[in-house]
């Protein structure tokens, strides 16, 4: 593998992408800003060019809501595309911005995490000026993350929509998803096979064949579940629980951890420490941990908030808590097992966001069994957090060879390394250029 190239190629992405200070994830078929691919761009890119990088992020906070939301997309307002802007009407909310329209939910709270690591490759003044711009707005986010969405003080954080948690449609999402019950015009329009028509207001399906992306009954309900959160002003609070999707989030809640880590290691540097209270939102989320293990399968899984009932279905995510050292080193050595695990979750190239031997499996569908760069790169920082370089090693490894091959696609095969989705993705390209980098001491 040419190394020097690779890094050639993937910059080049990123330069496509580029929309003056923020890269948009993929020309065609995401033309907006959104929130956690910017600060995995921004991550990727710390170490080559810090100022970009800090732009990146700055462009991220100008969407930042008056009450701390950091919304899952920033619209970019030459592009019309029907699918998009026009279901949130951000401004009809006197906490959104008024100068940019953006969506009014949330995306997994990656951004603690990235400005830390932007701040680390920065030196002098402008490391100075930096953070003291951007922490505070992350502690507003983590603050309203802790008050709107975990009003009980439980510890997790729940999402209000499956666009929230990033891996849209793992199959516990999907399952709380089809089971909902909907307004009476989604039922119809299921019965009479409707969203068939949805496809027509669809960017993706333009571009790449459908057994790739989400089903348009999925995306259907999905609609439907923003118009029913819209109705509730996108107040977890005000969401009637029978007919919502409410998920104590694996993922999300892994990051939000991993992001606090962060913030105490910023509070540190500025010797401005968190508030008690905040401190005290922190340390249940790593107690609450516990609530998400299920000793029998030996791994970590999302649990419905309605029904206080974890939901079994196994995914990449359940990785994700080793970047915050969250499992116990009985549980880290079971999950490292499923990991290394030929027939489950390493094949050729690792990691299948569902197992191998899952029957929901689908190798080229969407959140459905390929293999993503992003959650790669997430689980190979956590393997490092728990000192297993050999495995973190080979997978970054297996990662690159499997760019190198195809190019930088939005996902991959797990079993031959095709890929599919979106060609030339932001992310992709951010990381492979972090996984060129040496590791971080
Ligand atoms: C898809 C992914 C989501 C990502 C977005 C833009 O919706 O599921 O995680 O942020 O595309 O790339």
């Amino acid at each position: 593998m040419d190394r020097t190239s690779l890094a050639d190629r993937a910059l080049a992405v990123l330069d496509r992408n580029r929309r003056g200070s923020w890269t948009c994830p993929a020309e065609r078929f995401y033309p907006h800003q959104w929130l956690w691919d910017s600060c995995f761009v921004a991550i990727g890119l710390a170490r080559h060019d810090a100022g970009r990088a800090a732009d990146e992020l700055r462009a991220v906070f100008r969407g930042q809501w008056a009450n701390g939301m950091l919304p899952h997309m920033i619209f970019t307002p030459e592009v019309s595309d029907a699918g998009s802007r026009h279901i949130w009407r951000s401004r009809s909310f006197p906490e959104a911005p008024r100068d940019v329209e953006t969506s009014c939910i949330t995306q997994p709270p990656v951004a603690g995490l990235a400005v830390w690591r932007v701040a680390e490759a920065l030196v002098g003044d402008e490391r100075r000026a930096f953070l003291a711009d951007l922490y505070p707005r992350v502690l507003r986010y983590h603050e309203w993350l802790y008050r709107e969405r975990d009003p009980d003080g439980r510890g997790l954080v729940t999402l209000i929509h499956p666009w929230e948690c990033g891996l849209d449609t793992t199959p516990p999402w999907t399952r709380l998803l089809r089971r909902m019950r909907g307004p009476w015009w989604l039922d119809v329009a299921l019965k009479l096979r409707l969203s068939r028509v949805a496809r027509l207001l669809r960017r993706d399906t333009r571009y790449a064949p459908a057994a790739q992306r989400l089903s348009d009954d999925d995306g259907l309900r999905m609609l439907a579940l923003v118009h029913r959160a819209q109705r509730s002003g996108f107040d977890l609070r005000r969401m009637p629980p029978e007919r919502s999707v409410l998920v104590e989030d694996l993922a999300f809640n892994a990051l939000l951890a991993a992001s606090n880590d962060a913030i105490a290691a910023m509070a540190v540097e500025l010797d401005q420490p968190v508030s008690e209270e905040l401190q005290r939102r922190f340390d249940s989320t790593r107690g609450a941990f516990t609530e998400l293990w299920d000793d029998e399968t030996g791994q970590y899984y999302p649990r419905d908030r309605t029904t206080g009932a974890l939901v079994r279905l196994p995914t990449v995510a359940t990785f994700l808590p080793l970047l915050a050292r969250l499992p116990t080193p009985e549980q880290t050595e079971r999950l490292r097992a499923l990991l290394l695990d030929e027939r489950r979750c390493w094949p050729r190239y690792p990691v299948p966001s569902v197992p191998l031997d899952d029957r929901r499996f689908d190798e080229a569908r969407y959140w459905r069994g390929p293999t993503w760069v992003n959650t790669n790169w997430l689980v190979i920082e956590g393997l490092r957090a728990v000192g297993d370089e050999a495995s973190a090693d080979e997978l970054a490894h297996r990662t690159l060879e499997l760019v190198d091959r195809a190019g930088c696609w939005e996902y991959f095969s797990p079993l031959d390394g095709d890929g599919y989705g979106a060609p030339d993705f932001s992310w992709t390209a951010a990381l492979t250029l972090a996984l060129l980098a040496p590791p971080t001491p």
